[in-house]
């Protein structure tokens, strides 16, 4: 069984009670039931994780790499935060390590402020899930599971 493995960057920890109108009132802990639940109905087992530093989406990055390369993992689903719209490390960690990566944002960005506009992720992602609130974590699984066979 493949791993799905679903990054969250800065402030997603917040989620549940950070601007619930945007984000809706699900928490982090939701977020990853939900998950659990879309990986067990694609048949992937669920590796979650959360992080408030760039630099250690970086290195799960490469790990990443490493886990595609060796054959173990199906993807990734990045929910980089406000790094999307900043980062260009993570740009080139995805860019450098070649993995099969799912922009995902919980709002829609393109209907918000002009800087949230512009994705470093989005050149270098396979696909861009925005605005189906945290629902989008389970269809962005099951995209993956789609990907898998060839769809
Ligand atoms: C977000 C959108 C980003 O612009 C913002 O900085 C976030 C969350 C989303 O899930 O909608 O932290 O990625």
């Amino acid at each position: 069984m493949k791993t799905a493995l679903v990054l969250n960057g800065p402030n997603l920890n917040l989620l549940g009670t950070r601007e619930p109108q945007v984000y809706g009132s699900q928490t982090l802990a939701d977020v990853q039931a939900l998950c659990e639940r879309a990986c067990a109905a694609n048949g992937f087992a669920l590796d979650f994780r959360q992080t408030n530093h760039e630099g250690e989406l970086v290195d799960w990055l490469h790990e990443a790499g490493r886990l595609q390369a060796a054959g173990t993992l199906a993807g990734v689903i990045l929910n980089a935060g406000a790094y999307t719209h900043t980062s260009v490390a993570l740009f080139d960690a995805i860019k450098g390590t070649g993995i099969t990566l799912v922009e995902l944002h919980i709002s829609n960005v393109h209907a918000r402020e002009a800087f949230r506009h512009h994705s470093y992720i989005s050149p270098a992602a396979k696909a861009v899930m925005a605005g189906w609130g945290v629902n989008g974590y389970a269809l962005a699984i099951a995209g993956l599971a789609g990907m898998q066979q060839g769809a």
